[in-house]
């Protein structure tokens, strides 16, 4: 049985006839084209999936689409706007923060949903924050860096010294690899 679902995706109000079982991230991938939201484990344990719903983020294969209807969806695709990337994203290039990059749409954003709470998080905040992605090839720590990095380009470009912000947070990349343990 199918079912027409009405979905606002990344500001754009979106309609699909998708099988009434479908999930959230079977509608963006198979029914929308929107293939950045990554299926990984399909059941909830990796964090590949996560995508923003109200601006909470969700874990889109354990979603049914019909908990979408008539919600604001963000995925991985809407966080640039006018042809810039988003800090985090320039953040993550900079940093060294994703490499095989299965892992970073997810990552991307639950740390977009977390700055969008807490501007300035701490190291815990950010780690907490993460713990249900999981990313197999970076040890975490350029991953920390690089939100870190981005929350203090943030902040600067709202209402302080670029210098000073990105003087009080920034470290290089790489200096130590850290485990999530
Ligand atoms: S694909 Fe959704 S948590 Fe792994
Ligand atoms: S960059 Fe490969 S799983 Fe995270």
């Amino acid at each position: 049985m199918h079912a027409i679902v009405t979905l606002t995706v990344n500001g754009d109000r979106r309609q699909a006839g998708v099988p009434t079982h479908y999930t959230l991230l079977e509608t963006l991938r198979y029914a929308l084209g929107l293939t950045g939201t990554k299926q990984g484990c399909d059941k909830g344990d990796c964090g590949a999936c996560t995508v923003l719903l109200d601006g909470e983020p969700v874990l889109a294969c354990l979603t049914p689409v019909w908990e979408a209807e008539g919600r604001e969806v963000l995925t991985v695709e809407g966080l640039a706007a006018a042809g810039e990337p988003h800090p985090l994203q320039a953040a993550f290039g900079d940093h060294g923060a994703a490499q095989c990059g299965f892992c970073t749409p997810g990552v991307l954003m639950s740390a977009h949903a977390l700055l969008l709470r807490n501007p300035a998080p701490t190291r815990d905040e950010i780690r907490e924050a993460l713990g249900g992605n999981l990313c197999r090839c970076t040890g975490y720590t350029k991953i920390y860096e690089a939100i870190e990095h981005a929350a203090a380009i943030l902040a600067a470009r709202d209402d302080g010294p670029a210098d000073a912000g990105l003087a009080a947070t920034f470290e290089p990349a790489g200096a130590t690899q850290e485990d999530r343990s």
